[in-house]
């Protein structure tokens, strides 16, 4: 008896609302598409970037825009303990672009080129593929106002969605043109929108950012948009230009689009090319990755007039693809090695074998606990491993071990001084 009194049972904590974790099995996919993703940039030359989760709230007013949804009601926006106006980045485009200003990426080689990777926090309302902290992968190349740019930034999402097997996407691609030509065609916008009958806030929107307007999603305002008129017929010869020469690069690579004039992108940013990959598997929240030129969004944040582009993958959207098509992207491998001792002696010898095997860069785990042989042998299983390693009392005494191979269902026993070298290269020809 203790003199305690009794405690009562303490509620269990939930993950706040629309913020996800990433538990195994699961977690192998998440892990497996960020890797993925990376990979694919890295080999297009793109370097790693890390940045801070929170900046200094002007930043995304000054980037993003102070007329997006994004800035306007979903930013997760605090004072800190100093009182400075902190926000947790929504996106990523307006801190790589501070950095590279701070850093003075932009005074050598251009491109830069960078990727990363991360969370980031909207506070939308939560649903199916709708998160407040949503995982992306993303590129940036800043600096060359090249439409062979633009299409290695496109051809490269294309390739990291393909990369972990997904198929079942489309590629959506339009001009938003730029300052030679998106003022006369804003004024345009305008004089079409006077003449409809819109409610208040509408009207508010279209003397605001009219190009907002025909993102609205509500039946009535979109058959009254039906006769808007599109900045993709309104662009200037060298916007032309410069799309035709993105959409004809696209075609040499075999890269399949379509043209879609009244894409709305979520950010002010853009201008030129935009594209969103669409997955139809994923019902309203659909698009998979976005992303697009930017040419003023450098000289926004006080640095010099160079442009860029880049894009945002959803790695969140991405696993529910995944899904959708009965794919994994991960191996289901957590370790390509199991040892399994039975008995005290044998557990001794069993831990320097692991690990030294993981010493020689292989994936090891053990069976913990004093569990018996079938116990165990589940442990191998769930594991996904290809080899179990058995020692028992027999194989001590003899110097063996017993290597079993899990797929072929096969076993052999081999001399205990040999193990290192055999599953090196055993492990190796299997992978
Ligand atoms: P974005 O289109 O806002 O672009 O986001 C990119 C991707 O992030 C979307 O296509 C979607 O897959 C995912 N995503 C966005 N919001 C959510 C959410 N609430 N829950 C789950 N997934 C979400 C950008 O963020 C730009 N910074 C991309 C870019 C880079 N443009 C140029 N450079």
């Amino acid at each position: 008896m203790t003199d305690k009194a009794p405690q009562k049972k303490l509620k269990a904590l939930q993950a706040p609302k629309g913020v996800p974790d990433y538990v195994p099995p699961g977690s192998a996919d998440f892990k497996a598409v960020k890797d993925a993703f990376a990979t694919a940039a890295h080999n297009a030359g793109y370097e790693h970037i890390e940045l801070p989760i929170f900046e200094e709230t002007a930043l995304f007013a000054r980037g993003v825009g102070e007329s997006t949804d994004v800035v306007s009601k979903e930013m997760y926006t605090f004072a800190d303990r100093g009182d400075r106006s902190v926000t947790l980045r929504p996106e990523g485009t307006a801190g790589v672009m501070r950095a590279v200003i701070e850093h003075n990426l932009d005074r050598g080689q251009l491109p830069v080129k960078l990727v990363y990777n991360g969370p980031f926090f909207r506070y939308e309302r939560p649903q199916a593929g709708r998160y407040r902290q949503l995982q992306q992968v993303g590129v940036e190349a800043i600096g060359v106002d090249d439409p062979a740019l633009d299409a290695e930034v496109i051809a490269l999402a294309d390739r990291c969605f393909r990369s972990v097997g997904l198929t079942g996407f489309r590629l959506e691609l339009t001009s938003l043109g730029d300052d030679s030509d998106r003022p006369a065609y804003r004024a345009k916008l305008q004089e079409f929108l006077r003449g409809l009958d819109l409610d208040e806030e509408t009207q508010r929107r279209a003397e605001l950012n009219p190009l907002r307007v025909l993102d609205d999603k509500r039946p009535e305002m979109q058959e009254k948009l039906a006769d808007a008129p599109l900045m993709l017929d309104h662009l200037s010869d060298s916007s032309r230009a410069h799309f035709d020469a993105v959409t004809g690069y696209l075609q040499d690579m075999g890269i399949e689009y379509t043209i879609n004039p009244r894409m709305v992108r979520g950010l002010d940013y853009y201008t030129k090319t935009c594209f969103e990959f669409v997955h139809d598997g994923l019902g309203a929240q659909s698009g998979i990755g976005g992303g697009g030129r930017y040419d003023g969004l450098m000289a926004q944040l006080g640095g010099q007039e160079l442009s860029g582009i880049g894009f945002g993958l959803g790695v969140d959207r991405t696993l529910l693809a995944l899904e959708a098509e009965s794919k994994s992207a991960a191996t289901g491998r957590r370790v390509d090695v199991y040892g399994v001792a039975l008995g005290a002696e044998a557990k001794q010898k069993m831990v320097s074998v692991v690990n030294q095997l993981r010493g020689a860069g292989v994936a090891v785990d053990m069976s913990y606990g004093d569990r018996g042989l079938k116990g165990a042998m589940k442990g191998a299983d769930r594991a996904g491993a290809l080899f179990a390693l058995v020692l028992g009392e027999s194989e001590l005494a003899a110097d063996t071990i017993v290597v079993r191979d899990l797929a072929a269902h096969e076993q052999n026993e081999i001399s205990l001084s040999t193990v290192l070298d055999h599953i090196v290269e055993a492990v190796g020809q299997k992978r």
